[in-house]
This record gives structure tokens, sequence and C-alpha cells, in this order.
């Protein structure tokens, strides 16, 4: 036999550069915890239910723990010769224990024990990544708190739209990640699902409880289908999405914040632990770390295509394409961590210009709409006063002025409805407290939805922890 798993078959043994190629050890060794506690969990149940006896169930289970100690110890090396960390760990054992080693794989194939380990590690992942999310969303929520009355102008078309606080525009990035993170908790319910059982593809004739494997993995479902359960990724691509929509948020924000740090801007600066120098020019203050969060966007979004086109035209059940689903998805997992990671020290760290955010709410007649609003509620239709608010603009372009410093009398020639009262109602305080609606800028509805995410957070801090 040779040191396949499955020599026994072959005349003469794999070609050592059919064997490299092959081999998927220096890139699935990072589940080897999964790969040990899932036989830890499946010799369990082969003891239970009498498919082997106790005592080779024990000794099986025993030996792998003492192989899970020696790895994080750094006691074994792995052999990148062997074909995988399936074939890695079933080989230590055997070297462990001798001749019950190789009773582990009963009832078991490496097509429900990769479909199984792999779901295991994204479970793990899932909970890391809502973790950091949890923080970056308790640090946006804690500048909000300090920004309630941090007027700046809103933009459409990046042209200067209404006031809105700073407060307000960070509750947009709050809502988007509170969204990614009930996005990765519906993904995890469908990850939750226990492979083993399914074998190659059409189970086995042991009387396997995979009920109780599942029971002792934690996993809250079981497979209803052997063929599906070894032969579909969509957990993975799910996953990976789910990672995508994160990358594009925090690229959207990164974007965001590289513009407002601009010299024509000038909203934020960044703390010089997180900015980086020029070669060549002195004067530079660059923001590489968003920049690279931008960046990062496009190799998860890469990932998620490959995942998905590996597997757009695979005949079930197994096909070794497959194998290629693990560096993409760890990738992404690793990209988005280290973006969540890092963002709320930038942001903790981050200057911000209040008197510069204010600077751009008077220039741009952020006001216009509330100067139609003002004759709407005296009756005029909206889309007149919305027409005499559009002439004063123009009136005040040609004569360099702007609708607090216009007089009343000038109010007046467009519209005798005009009152001393509307210099009230266009301040930047006015602009955004007079809304009243939850989800609106103003300072009331803002600190309203701050309790509510409050409250949320801490929810799911504790849900995540449990
Ligand atoms: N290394 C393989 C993978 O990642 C494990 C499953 C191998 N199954 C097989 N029938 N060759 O997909």
């Amino acid at each position: 036999m040779g040191k396949q798993l499955w020599g026994a078959r072959f005349s003469k043994s794999l070609a050592k550069e059919a064997n490299d190629f092959n081999s998927s050890l220096h890139f699935d060794s990072v589940m080897f915890e999964e790969d040990i506690l899932g036989s830890i969990a499946h010799a369990t149940m082969l003891g239970e239910t009498n498919i082997i006896s106790k005592e080779e169930s024990q000794k099986i289970s025993n030996g792998l723990k003492e192989i899970l100690e020696d790895i994080k110890q750094g006691k074994l090396q792995f052999d990148y010769n062997l074909e995988d960390i399936h074939t890695q760990v079933e080989k230590w054992l055997i070297d462990k224990i001798g001749e019950t080693g190789k009773k582990v794989h009963t009832g078991r194939s490496r097509n429900d024990q990769v479909a199984l380990d792999l779901r295991m590690y994204l479970k793990k992942e899932v909970k890391n990544i809502k973790t950091l999310l949890l923080n970056v969303l308790k640090t946006l929520i804690n500048l909000q708190k300090k920004h309630t009355k941090t007027y700046l102008s809103g933009y459409t078309h990046l042209q200067r739209a209404q006031v809105i606080t700073f407060a307000h525009y960070l509750g947009a990035y709050v809502e988007m990640f509170k969204r990614d993170v009930e996005r990765l908790e519906n993904a995890f319910e469908r990850i939750d699902t226990m492979p083993l059982g399914a074998g190659a593809l059409a189970c086995s004739t042991y009387n396997i409880d995979n009920k109780m494997t599942a029971q002792l993995l934690k996993f809250k479902h079981v497979m209803i289908n052997s063929l599906d359960a070894v032969s579909d990724r969509d957990f993975v691509i799910e996953m990976g999405a789910c990672l995508s929509i994160i990358m594009m948020h925090l690229s959207r924000f990164a974007e965001e914040l590289v513009l407002y740090t601009t010299s024509e801007f000038k909203f934020v600066e960044f703390d010089d632990g997180f900015t980086t120098g020029s070669s060549l020019m002195p004067q530079k203050k660059n923001p590489d770390i968003l920049e690279l969060i931008r960046g990062k966007t496009g190799r998860v979004y890469g990932n998620l295509f490959s995942i998905l086109t590996i597997m757009k035209s695979l005949p079930l059940a197994y096909n070794k394409d497959m194998q290629e689903d693990k560096e993409g998805i760890f990738d992404s997992i690793k990209t988005v961590k280290d973006c969540l990671a890092i963002l709320p020290q930038v942001l903790t760290t981050m200057k911000i210009n209040t008197d510069k955010m204010l600077l751009s709410v008077n220039e741009g007649f952020l006001n216009a709409t509330e100067v139609a609003d003002y004759l709407v509620k005296k009756g005029v239709p909206f889309r007149d006063a919305h027409g005499i608010s559009g002439k004063l603009v123009v009136y005040c372009i040609n004569n360099n002025k702007n609708l607090t410093t216009l007089t009343l009398n000038e109010y007046k020639k467009e519209s005798s409805l005009f009152e001393e009262d509307i210099y009230q109602k266009i301040t930047p305080e006015a602009q955004v407290n007079n809304k009243t609606i939850v989800g609106s800028p103003s300072e009331n509805s803002v600190l309203e939805v701050i309790k509510i995410n409050e409250k949320w957070l801490e929810k799911k801090e504790k849900n995540n922890n449990d």
C-alpha cells in the first residue's frame, strides 16, 4: 500500500508532480482542530452505537486529543507530502495508537468529512467576524454620541444637498453594519448543518447516529440528503457574499473618509500613527490604511466570483474542483478581519474638524428646501413653492448673497407670505431639528436611535458570547 489512504488499488504511487498538485495540506491544515474534533465526535458515536467497541472509541478519542495538544504545542510537524488534513490526522492517529486508528474512518468519507470541517471552521469565523463588527459598531455609536450637534452638509451626486449632523452620517454606517451582522447570523443558520453520515455520496450500511454526532458538535441541523450534503458549497458562497457586502460597506466608508481628509474638505484628519508619508514629497500625509481597506474589497469580491464559477457546472456529487473552495474563503475571512480590526483604531484617533464641517453648510443654499417648505406650510402648493425658492437662489447668486442675508423685502418680492420668522426656519439647527420622525437627522431622533442601537448591541454581544 502506498502512502495514500487509497493506495491499495494502484500499482505505483502518484507521480511527485501530481502529488504536489493534488495536495491541499498547505492550506487546509488550518482546519486541524475542526478535523480532530469532528473525528472525536464521529468516533464517540461509533462507540455509542456499537459500530466499534467502546474501548476502541475511547482509544481513538484519547489519541486524537493528544494529537490536538501536540499540534498546539508545536510537537507535531505537518508532512506536506500528504494529501490533505484528513490524511495527515489519520496518519498521526495510526502512528500513535496503531491498528485501532484505522477504524476512525468507519462509515465516513473525506467527502462528508471535508464538508464538516469547513462548516465548523466557518461557524467559528462567523462568530469572530461578528465580534469585530460589533466592536466597529460600538466605536461608531460612541462617536455618534459626541456629534449630535455637529452640522455638516449631506450630499447627493456629491453636491451639497441638505444639512445633517456627523452623528446622523455615522448612523447610516451603523445601520449597514447592523445588517451585516444579521446577514452573517442568517448565513450561520444554514452553515449549521451537520453533513456526516452522507459518506462519499450515498451513506453507509452501518447504523450511524448522525443526530448524536450533530449534538456532540453543537450543530443545529442534520443533512437530509446525502448527495446534497457532500456536493454543495452554497454555504461558502453565502459567507463569501456576506463578506463581500461587509467590504462594500467598509470601502464606501473608507472612500468618504479619504475624500473628507483632502484639503478640499478637511472634515477629518487622520492620526500620524495611521497615515503614511511620501518618499518624494515631504509635505504629504496619505490615508493608506483607508485606501487599503477600499482596495482589499477587490480580492474579497474576486474570491466570491471564484467559488461561484467553480460551482456553476459541477455534476453531483463531490468533484475535486471543490478543493478550490477553501483558499478563497480563508483569504476573504482574513481580509475582512484585518479591515474590521484596524478601522476602530483609525476612527478613535481621527481628528474631527467641526468648524470645517459647519462651513460646508453655510454655502451652497442647503436651506433652499426649508424656504420652499415654509411656503408650503402657508398653503402654497409644493411645486410653486419650489419655483419661488429656486428664483430666490438665482437672485442670491446674481447678487452675491445667500438665503440668510436676503432682506425681508427681497423675500417679499417673490412672495408676500414671507415674514420675519423665515430666518429662524433656515438656520442649520432648525434645518436639522425641525425634523421629527425617527430616522431623521434631528438630535432627538438620533439620540432615540442610539438608545435602540445600544440595546441591540448589548443583546448581540451577549448572544455571540453564549
Ligand atoms: N482535500 C479534499 C478537499 O478539500 C478533501 C476531500 C477529498 N475527497 C476525495 N474524494 N478526494 O476537497
